[in-house]
């Protein structure tokens, strides 16, 4: 079996069994998207309500966004993997509660799992926070984290800023656009210093 069709049997499988109460509340689960092949895997916080419609993890505003930078780097989102540590729609976006994150956890190790991608790139500080409790963005973002887990493939992430914490903060979009320039880089220093 190929990694896209582990992948949709992992997404029917999460669909019917995950325990997160925001099943109750949102219109459908968000799996995550793009190429199960890819060598870079985007996490974000929980889908708005363009995803939430749409069933794909950022289409609305910040994914507009998320596309343009993915494109300062010459990638499109088709040659990426994103998706969400949680996987349904907060009620009118709020933060996601932890034992909402904890009941969508599964799902995403073992996304990661299938995927096996060579980074993994969190934007913003829940995404980060789910892997690292005691980082701030302010102060991780832009840096490459190498630690190993026990579950995951990789040892290599990189926090970012949110998208659409950038949006509409003229310095944050800066730092956040500079920061995704480094990613080419960061990717050849992990192949040198390997798995
Ligand atoms: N913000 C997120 O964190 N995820 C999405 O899918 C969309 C917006």
């Amino acid at each position: 079996m190929n990694k896209n069709q582990q992948l949709q049997n992992l997404n029917k499988k999460w669909t019917e069994e995950c325990q997160c109460e925001l099943k109750k509340t949102a219109t459908q689960a968000v799996p995550g998207d793009g190429d199960a092949e890819a060598d870079i895997v985007f996490i974000g916080e929980a889908p708005g309500r363009s995803e939430d419609i749409q069933g794909r993890p950022f289409v609305g505003a910040a994914g507009k966004f998320l596309d343009e930078m993915l494109a300062l780097i010459n990638l499109k989102r088709e040659e990426v993997y994103i998706t969400n540590i949680v996987k349904y729609r907060p009620p009118n976006n709020r933060d996601p509660l932890p034992e909402e994150k904890a009941a969508c956890r599964e799902w995403l190790l073992e996304e990661l799992k299938i995927i096996s991608p060579k980074l993994i790139i969190f934007l913003g500080r829940h995404a980060m926070n789910n892997f690292f409790p005691a980082l701030s963005i302010s102060q991780a973002h832009g840096k490459l984290l190498i630690k190993p887990f026990k579950n995951i493939s990789t040892k290599y992430f990189f926090p970012l800023y949110h998208p659409a914490a950038a949006l509409y903060d003229g310095s944050m979009r800066e730092v956040l656009k500079e920061d995704f320039k480094k990613i080419p880089k960061v990717l050849k220093e992990i192949e040198k210093r390997g798995a």
